[in-house]
């Protein structure tokens, strides 16, 4: 039985234009053999109806668990879960599974990494999506193969009527993936997951498909989560960008903001280790000195300590939070941010002092003219045709 009072709670706020997502201290935390990963330590965002969020962070920064936590799509018995989800108005934390599969594909849908693990290799394309359009919508056969010709054509396949019957393995890996936004897209929910859409696929189909996904979001008013690891990709092409570090969101902002004025010291870095036009031929990229944290036992105070070019004392044992900058939407958590004088004291200080990651980062800041054209170069995406 539905509760009506809760329901006509939910349609309220709905109506209040809230947030499409409100994500309020979410834990996803792993129980292992040699003890707790903290996968997902405490983030919390909303997200507007119709935008674009770019989650950003190394491997093992947690954005993937992020992303299929929200999604409910982290199971088992060692995952203790917490916090909150709202979306569209409802708890999704609280929800069962059989809830959550009549939100999956109808709301809800991600596009993963990798599309030849999505596809089923040894199942036709156009049944893989006929039977997912069949179980989500209850239409006939010969309806659910015109829809997915339709969704074939709409993302750019040629010769649709053909391709549907071709086994995943026949088509090069940007089509495979074209796919993909296909079956995510089949049922069309208000909101999708790009989880490193385009990490497997060459420079020139990453734009193509970077650029398909942007247009399906605009045409359909969908609200889109694009997870990457490169911050050239989500420049230009998101509303707002967090950045996670060990498990936490360590700076968010618009992305104009964000490029504008990073104020934390691992987003400049991940800025950095983008390679330059300019540079020559077979330059060694600018690796991020140092390793990502192990989340079993991170290190006290910042996490980013052992690695920040500017770290001090108070570094290495309190842990900052995460802080309002001055510019609207704008949080970052740092003790030292970047463009202020503390942080010019603070790497004077560990220069002289010969701190490795500062010598390292003292080359990196040497190329500040082509951080200038490589941030104009990232935020301008015009360019492939979808
Ligand atoms: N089922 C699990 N059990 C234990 N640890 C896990 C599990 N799933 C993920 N982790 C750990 O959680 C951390 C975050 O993983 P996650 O996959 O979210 O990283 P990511 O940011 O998506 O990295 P990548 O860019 O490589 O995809 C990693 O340390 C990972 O090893
Ligand atoms: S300056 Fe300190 S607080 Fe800021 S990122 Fe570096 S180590 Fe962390
Ligand atoms: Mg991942």
């Amino acid at each position: 039985m539905t509760d009506v009072g809760a329901e006509s709670d939910r349609l309220t706020r709905v109506d209040r234009q809230e947030p499409l997502l409100d994500v309020i201290d979410l834990r996803t935390h792993f129980q292992v053999e040699g003890g707790i990963v903290k996968a997902v330590d405490g983030v919390s965002f909303t997200l507007d109806r119709g935008k674009t969020l770019g989650i950003v962070g190394e491997s093992g920064s947690g954005k993937t668990v992020l992303s299929r936590s929200i999604m409910r799509l982290t199971t088992g018995s060692n995952v203790i879960t917490t916090g909150e989800v709202r979306y569209d108005g409802r708890d999704l934390v609280t929800k069962s599974t059989k809830e959550m599969q009549g939100l999956w594909g109808v709301e809800m849908a991600m596009v993963f990494q990798d599309p030849m693990t999505s596809l089923n290799p040894v199942v036709k394309v156009g049944r893989q999506m006929t039977e997912h359009i069949r179980h989500h919508l209850g239409v006939s056969k010969s309806e659910a193969r015109d829809t997915a010709i339709e969704l074939l054509r709409s993302v750019r396949i040629p010769e649709p009527e053909v391709r549907i019957d071709t086994y995943p393995h026949e088509m090069s890996g940007g089509m495979r993936q074209r796919v993909c936004i296909a079956i995510a897209l089949a049922c069309g929910p208000k909101m999708l997951f790009a989880d490193e859409p385009t990490t497997a696929l060459d420079v020139t189909v990453q734009h193509q498909i970077l650029n398909l996904l942007a247009q399906q979001q605009q045409d359909r008013f969908m609200t889109m989560i694009m997870v990457t690891h490169d911050l050239g990709v989500v420049a230009g092409r998101t509303d707002e960008i967090a950045v996670m570090y060990a498990g936490k969101v360590v700076e968010k902002a618009p992305t104009n903001q964000l490029f504008a004025d990073m104020r934390h010291p691992y987003t400049q870095s991940l800025l950095w280790s983008i390679p330059k036009v300019s540079q020559p031929k077979h330059t060694r990229l600018n690796a991020i000195a140092g390793r990502p944290p192990d989340l079993i036992s991170p290190p006290k105070g910042c996490s980013f300590s052992p690695r920040c070019p500017y770290a001090q004392e108070k570094c290495h044992n309190e842990e900052p939070p995460l802080t309002a900058a001055a510019a609207p939407g704008h949080q970052f958590a740092c003790w030292y941010p970047v463009g202020s004088p503390e942080n010019e004291a603070a790497y004077e200080k560990n220069l002289a002092a010969g701190v490795p990651q500062t010598l390292a980062a003292a080359g990196k800041l040497q190329a500040t003219e082509d951080l200038g054209s490589t941030i104009d170069l990232l935020t301008n995406t015009e360019g492939a045709d979808a």
